[in-house]
């Protein structure tokens, strides 16, 4: 059954709900990436000009629950969204206040101040989505949590849809698992294999080819037989990598990793590197944090010629110079690539924001884990709520 967009129901002179993911980074009393913002704005500006109230619910941040703190308050994300917006947004407290006539934005506060929350408490559920006729569930970042305001409320609410920007991130990532152009070439980077096992795993049965690098690949090259010196590392899951790659290889499914590594004794600005091959990395106590030139290389023709790329997670140690190269030339070749790209995680988006090269992806996901879940093949709670 196709799930209901907020485009299809008619809102003029009604409260709107709106469940967005404002949870953006913030540092120094500072808003330090507001992409998440800037998402959610066309949705209530649009909602605004058809004629209805809006009242607009997010987390921010995981604070004890049940309490007010002033750090996890969304003060500052509610002066974004203002100047964002073009309308004044006013940060409510209570439920009994969260009142919006057509026209009018409000913010309720923290989501998660409000004692079972991420306890998907009905009672609660019951009550957010009493606040208005339409509840709408556009907050992708946080659909594989099954909380009151978003699997509870949307179940609860008498109309429930998604909203443009939910719509927009289910698509692209049907686009990609569904019916891709192929080939179909994933990049997956980042720290942790632990965190990215179901994905490798549901990738291989539908990727061309897979490409690993970042930390999860030092647990790799370790599972084909090379050392990797003081890299971060998993050891206990050495086996399950070389599960991954012998699967890959039953399936006929081409798993690149890096060739030459950036080496370095320190992660820190400024440090002196080696490059070298993986089979001459010493068993010392450097540590591997960006792939080398003739990776990059080998990437590059690899995304040459493939028509859909799913990128997640950096391949090194990006925010701390010299190791960004790698990541940074990943970006370009990708951005420069023909293939429809979706970047999806927190730290290959800032990437792709930071060198400049957002406008050249074909999208690019607001959500983190919710992403990775997607591209696991596992069923969003909030997106099965709306079915
Ligand atoms: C995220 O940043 O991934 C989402 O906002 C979800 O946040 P959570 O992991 O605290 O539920």
């Amino acid at each position: 059954m196709p799930i209901k967009e907020l485009k299809d129901v008619d809102v003029k002179g009604k409260t709107v709900v709106v469940r967005q993911d404002l949870n953006v980074p913030m540092k120094n009393g500072a808003i330090t990436n507001d992409k998440r913002i800037r998402a959610a704005v066309p949705t209530l500006g649009d909602t605004l000009a058809r004629g209805a109230g809006v009242i607009v619910i997010s987390h921010l941040g995981r604070p004890k629950e049940g309490e007010f703190d002033e750090q996890f308050s969304l003060k500052l994300v509610a002066a974004r969204l203002s100047e964002l917006l073009g309308v004044n947004v006013t940060l409510i407290r209570e439920l009994a206040d969260a009142k919006a006539v057509p026209g009018q934005c409000i913010l309720l506060e923290n989501i998660r101040f409000f004692k079972g929350e991420t306890k998907n408490d009905p009672e609660l559920a019951k009550k957010f989505a009493a606040l208005g006729q339409v509840y709408v569930m556009d907050a992708f970042g946080v659909a594989h949590r099954a909380h009151s305001s978003t699997e509870g409320a949307v179940r609860q609410a008498s109309i429930a849809c998604v909203g443009p920007l939910m719509a927009a991130e289910l698509s692209a990532f049907a686009k990609v698992l569904d019916n891709p152009a192929r080939p179909l070439t994933v990049v997956i980077g980042g720290a942790k294999v632990s965190t990215k096992l179901g994905l490798l795993d549901n990738l291989l049965a539908v990727v061309d080819s897979l490409i690993v690098g970042g930390g999860i690949a030092n647990t790799f090259l370790a599972a084909a037989g090379f050392k990797i010196g003081a890299s971060l590392c998993e050891p206990d899951l050495i086996a399950e990598a070389q599960r991954i790659m012998n699967k890959a290889k039953s399936l006929g499914k081409a798993l690149s990793l890096p060739m030459d590594v950036v080496m370095a004794a320190e992660l820190a600005p400024g440090q002196k590197v080696v490059t070298r091959d993986v089979s001459a990395v010493p068993d010392n106590d450097e540590m591997i944090l960006d792939i080398g030139p003739k990776t990059v290389k080998l990437y590059e023709d690899l995304l040459a010629k493939a028509a859909t790329v799913v990128w997640n997670g950096p391949v090194g140690a990006f925010e701390t110079e010299p190791f960004g190269a790698g990541t940074k030339a990943l970006a370009q070749s990708l951005a420069d690539s023909g293939a429809f790209v979706v970047v999806g995680g927190g730290d290959s988006v800032a990437a792709v924001e930071g060198y400049g090269l957002a406008e050249k992806m074909g999208y690019i996901s607001t959500g983190g884990g919710a992403a990775l879940e997607f591209l696991e093949g596992k069923t969003l709670p909030s997106v099965a709520a709306l079915i």
